[in-house]
């Protein structure tokens, strides 16, 4: 039987643990609040696409990778199911993988099982979705001989905090995938880069996916599909506004129109005023007028040539030692040594 002063402190200790998680939610949304707040009143108004992936959003972009017109992952899992064996051969001590963005699990569990490896394997995810973490890590669990660690943070200090705790056996490799290198602006895309090469030792490996440029009819497709998944997706962050900031956005007031900017190289995600209006978010803090046509900009998807991507990360110091092109798709994988 348990005593009823150590059920007190029980209790005590349950009711702490409820607080702090509490305060950390309360946090991440004051964090959110600000960021709407600052973001939606700067020229062009705008949105980080970070806030896409809460439970509704990650399961929306899980649908979009379902897409036909959406090939990146279909184009990936080609790569990777072709030469996960090639890979393996070039990093022989292989303990560790660590992926920044997980996504669901699939296309690492593809890898680990394309490389036939005999070993253990210890598998960190770093990712800023929950629901990311959660079906990754059911996927690679089922692996024989594979542990999974989660990492719930942002990929910068997701990775430091990875790396901290590596063993020091056996060599690392570090994943980026599914074109995730194109939602950063080239000069941020090169500092994360150059976070990457400043963790890798002798021995470790980076492994990046980019969607290569390809015709525009192609890209307006993958951005804009005609089941309507990626609008609602896209729609969906005004809907976590609603939710969470006690927004008033009418999300039959806004298209879903992607764009093309040739001059970047960038497909452009945009929420465009189908009329003017003026919507409140009252835990921002802020009453939004938008004239008809305005657009709130909500991500930017770079694509790359594969000279322009073996350059972009030799500015951050990595040396390319394999690369594989998937040329219906357009799309590469690109192995890299610090
Ligand atoms: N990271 C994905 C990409 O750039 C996300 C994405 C796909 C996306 N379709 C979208 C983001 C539409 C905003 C709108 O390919």
């Amino acid at each position: 039987m348990i005593a009823p002063a150590e059920l007190r402190h029980l209790a005590s200790r349950r009711a702490a643990a409820g607080d702090a998680r509490r305060e950390l939610v309360a946090d991440a949304r004051s964090a959110f609040a600000a960021d709407v707040r600052r973001d939606l009143q700067r020229r062009p108004r705008q949105l980080q696409a970070k806030y896409f992936y809460d439970a509704l959003g990650s399961q929306l972009f899980e649908a979009i990778c379902q897409l036909p017109w959406y090939r990146i992952p279909s184009a990936e899992r080609a790569l990777l199911e072709a030469h996960a064996e090639a890979i393996g051969g070039l990093l022989p001590e292989l303990a560790t993988i660590v992926e920044l963005g997980c996504g669901s699990g699939a296309k690492l569990a593809l890898l680990v099982e394309g490389m036939r490896r005999a070993g253990p394997m210890l598998v960190r995810l770093v990712d800023i979705s929950a629901t990311a973490l959660e079906l990754s890590a059911r996927t690679l669990g089922r692996l024989p001989g594979v542990s999974v660690v989660g990492h719930r943070a942002p990929f910068g200090p997701g990775l430091r905090d990875a790396v901290t705790r590596r063993s020091a056996q056996g060599s690392m490799l570090v994943l980026f995938l599914g074109s995730n290198i194109g939602n950063f602006h080239p000069t941020s895309a090169i500092a994360l880069l150059r976070e990457v090469r400043d963790c890798l030792r002798p021995g470790d490996g980076f492994l990046l996916g980019a969607d290569l440029v390809k015709p525009e009819e192609e890209l307006l497709l993958a951005y804009g599909d005609p089941v309507g998944v990626t609008a609602a997706f896209n729609k969906s962050l005004l809907e976590r506004i609603n939710r969470e900031l006690g927004g008033d956005f009418d999300l039959d007031a806004f298209d879903h129109v992607p764009r093309w900017n040739a001059e970047r190289l960038r497909m452009e995600s945009h929420l465009v005023s189908r009329r003017d209006q003026i919507v409140r978010v009252p835990l921002a803090d802020l009453v939004l007028p938008l004239r008809a046509g305005e657009s709130i900009w909500t991500e930017s998807s770079y694509k790359y040539e594969p000279d322009g991507l073996v350059a972009l990360a030799r500015a951050a110091g990595l040396v390319c030692r394999g690369r594989w092109i998937e040329p219906s798709a357009r799309f590469a994988l690109a192995l890299f040594a610090g």
